[in-house]
């Protein structure tokens, strides 16, 4: 069984659907009902089985909420696939709001933790468990974004911790990997492209608006099939790379 958090659209629902398909029942988790509803009707229609349950990753309260049902309906949690985040604030640093820096590592990466930390004790009862961290390329170049300072350094501590867990959990069973998913045709990368240049800087704004232009976003399909085939092995400690699949 696995929990997919940000599941109701992009890369969380593509993995989703995937996780379905090679036959696990799939909880996802998110903010907006509409878009996770409708991931679980997907689900649905290619003969699998979903439940959704509304939460905000960053809230503990409503995270323990959430685990307690999807345990309580399907029992121990054997994947997790933690995906939600966000790329923003984009803007120059000297004018960002250090709470709003807060908050997108509150989600990048302390959410994540505190997903992990809690499936941990029934994973390593069990001898088995699938952790993906999703990561992105900002990790391996933290100056390729300017006026993404707290993507940067979320995602680059996301690696940090996935490294660090899967060091610690070796010859457990539970694997702990970082899943960098390549540009990725979402409504994250339409939000910056949407953003004013003025704010987030042209040579960021062009270079996404030419990616996308360019055609040369992986659709979430196409992202989370280079996924999907990795969760099957024993590897931990890795960091995948969809831009450089091996
Ligand atoms: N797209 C790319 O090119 C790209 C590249 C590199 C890495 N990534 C990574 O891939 C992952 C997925 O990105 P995406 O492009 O699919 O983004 P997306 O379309 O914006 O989807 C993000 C998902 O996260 C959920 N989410 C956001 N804040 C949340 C919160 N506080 N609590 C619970 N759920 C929350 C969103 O749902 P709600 O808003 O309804 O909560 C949504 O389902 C992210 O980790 C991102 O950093 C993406």
């Amino acid at each position: 069984m696995a929990l997919v958090t940000g599941g109701g659209r992009g890369i969380g629902q593509a993995v989703a659907l995937q996780l379905a398909d090679a036959g696990a029942r799939v909880a996802l988790v998110a903010r907006s009902v509409d878009e996770l509803n409708h991931t679980a009707r997907l689900v649905a229609d290619q003969g699998g089985e979903a439940f959704v349950h509304v939460a905000d990753v960053t809230d503990a309260g409503q995270v323990a909420a959430a685990l307690a049902s999807i345990t309580a309906r399907w029992g121990p949690l054997e994947v997790l696939v933690n995906n939600a985040a966000v790329v923003s604030p984009l803007a120059p640093s000297a004018m960002l709001d250090p709470d709003e820096w807060a908050g997108a590592i509150a989600l990048n990466v302390t959410a994540v933790a505190r997903l992990s930390f809690t499936l941990l004790p029934a994973m390593l009862e069990r001898g088995w468990g699938r952790i993906v961290n999703v990561s992105s390329g900002i990790a391996a170049h933290p100056a390729g974004m300017l006026r993404a300072n707290a993507y940067a350094t979320s995602k680059a501590a996301l690696e940090a911790h996935t490294l660090n867990l899967a060091a610690e959990l070796a010859d457990t069973g539970v694997t702990v990997n970082a899943f960098r998913p390549g540009g990725v045709d979402t409504a994250m990368q339409a939000w910056i492209r949407g953003q004013n240049p003025e704010h987030i800087g042209a040579a960021l704004h062009d270079r996404f608006t030419r990616n996308y232009e360019q055609g040369t976003l992986l659709t979430p399909e196409q992202s989370a099939s280079l996924l999907l085939p990795r969760l099957a092995t024993t590897a931990t400690g890795q960091i995948w790379d969809a831009a450089n699949p091996t």
